[in-house]
């Protein structure tokens, strides 16, 4: 058997953001994709904070590119602490402006007798993604994101509650029309998305004020009993 080499792939097809990380940028040919996310996965203690990091660092003082840091698990000062082994001074890019670091924390309440719901898991992923993509945009000083579900009455809720600055009522119906948006360097795609996933689970999806203040989303799905049951 004749076994081919792979087509060379070509530098420049993609833009890339150097990373300054000695051969990352030469097996990536240039870098991270530029203006797109890339997901960073591995199991606990294998360097993702550490890789995000320096990427973030190296960008900031090597390549002029300031960086926002939000972390889900590590205070602002265990980065900085974790980060002055590698030699960088993280307090003082953060004193530069040159990073910005926000500490985000993640409460959820553990309820074991929900119904369980027909759903495409990587759907709803995605749309759970986008809410807590929202809620930590929102959250320009960092905050706390509360998820919560509850089931009743032949229907599944979740809620996403943040201590941001909630969304005015004025426009609480409109950030679900696509292309609405209030962030200089959103699509204002996210939401109606959101709202079209839901619907085709045959559920709906609202806004509203949590009690902190911030913004509460609330995804209500049928329970699967109720729809077998229709
Ligand atoms: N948690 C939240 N707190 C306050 N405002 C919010 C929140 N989530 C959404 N919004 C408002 O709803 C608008 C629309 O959100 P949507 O996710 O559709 O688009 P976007 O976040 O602006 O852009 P993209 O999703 O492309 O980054 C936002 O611009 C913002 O004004
Ligand atoms: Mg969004």
């Amino acid at each position: 058997m004749k076994l081919e080499r792979p087509p060379r792939r070509e530098a420049g097809t993609l833009p890339k953001a150097p990373t300054g990380i000695e051969g990352l940028d030469q097996i990536t040919l240039g870098g991270l994709p530029r203006g797109r996310p890339t997901l960073v996965c591995g199991g606990a203690g294998c360097g993702k904070t550490l890789l995000a990091m320096e990427f973030l660092i190296r960008g900031a003082t090597q390549y002029g590119e300031p960086g926002a840091f939000i972390a889900f698990e590590e205070t602002g000062e265990e980065l900085a602490q974790n980060v002055r082994s590698l030699g960088f001074d993280l307090d003082k890019l953060v004193a530069d402006n040159k990073i910005s670091v926000d500490h985000i924390h993640v409460e959820r309440n553990e309820t074991s007798a929900l119904p369980p719901v027909h759903a495409d898991p990587d759907l709803i992923s995605q749309l759970l993604l986008g809410l807590l993509g929202n809620a930590a945009e929102a959250m320009v000083a960092g905050g706390t994101i509360r998820l919560h579900a509850s089931a009743a009455n032949g229907v599944v809720q979740l809620h996403v509650s943040d201590s941001g600055p909630g969304v005015p009522a004025e426009i609480r119906e409109r950030i679900f029309e696509p292309f609405f948006t209030t962030r200089s360097r959103g699509t204002g795609l996210g939401l109606a998305v959101a709202r079209q996933i839901v619907e085709a689970h045959g559920g709906r999806i609202a806004v509203g004020a949590a009690d902190s203040g911030g913004a509460r989303f609330t995804l209500t799905l049928p329970a699967a009993a109720s729809v077998l049951a229709a």
